[in-house]
């Protein structure tokens, strides 16, 4: 079965003013969408094929350019739309909260830690809370479309919370004010589903 773009789970305009209609309609049916074909494309007739992605990304021979580039796009982007939602963002709370106040001591520690990789992440790439076995939470960001799940990547862990900054996740709205689109992203934030990931993945 190869592998389908996701449906959003809400409109394209959902997010606004915070992320755009526009944005996330180029952003979604065509770049998520690119990344989707080009996937199929380059696992067809290889060992690869019929996978799951996390099996694919976890085991990666990262010489593998097609497959870590549109893997990762494909997996990243995937999880991005989720912790995003319109209406039932719930709050931080319950064991995910225990564990980031542990790790970074406050909420707005956390956002400030998570903000300054996004930020600082040169170029194109993303910023990731994850989990480590046990429980533990941790901030990192990766280049491109690696990810942590993949080997030898800065981060380790399970990534529950992801953040896109590539130019095409916001230079229609927000130019080059990266940090305005960072503040925007905890507007529309998922608790919920972070929660959620963090339970099953602790
Ligand atoms: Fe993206």
């Amino acid at each position: 079965m190869a592998f389908q773009l996701p449906e959003l789970g809400y409109a394209y305009d959902a997010l606004e003013p915070h992320i755009d209609a526009r944005t996330m309609e180029i952003h979604h049916s065509k770049h998520h969408n690119g990344y989707t074909t080009k996937l199929n494309g380059a696992v067809a007739g290889t060992e690869l094929e019929g996978k799951s992605i996390e099996d694919i990304l976890s085991n990666l021979d990262m010489s593998n350019g097609a497959v870590r580039n549109n893997g990762g796009g494909f997996y990243n982007h995937s999880l991005f739309w989720t912790v995003m939602n319109p209406e039932d963002r719930g709050y931080l709370s319950g064991e995910l909260k225990d564990a980031i106040e542990a790790e970074f001591g406050s909420k707005e520690a956390f956002i400030d830690t998570f903000s300054n990789a996004a930020a600082t992440q040169f170029g194109s790439g993303w910023a990731w809370l994850c989990v480590l076995p046990g429980g533990k939470v941790e901030v990192c960001s990766t280049p491109n479309q690696d990810n942590p799940l993949m080997p030898g990547v800065t981060c380790g862990g399970t990534p529950i919370l992801g953040l896109d900054v590539w130019e095409h996740a916001y230079y229609l709205n927000y130019q080059n004010r990266r940090p305005d689109y960072i503040d925007a992203f905890f507007k529309v934030i998922n608790w919920n589903e972070v929660e959620r990931r963090y339970a099953a993945a602790k």
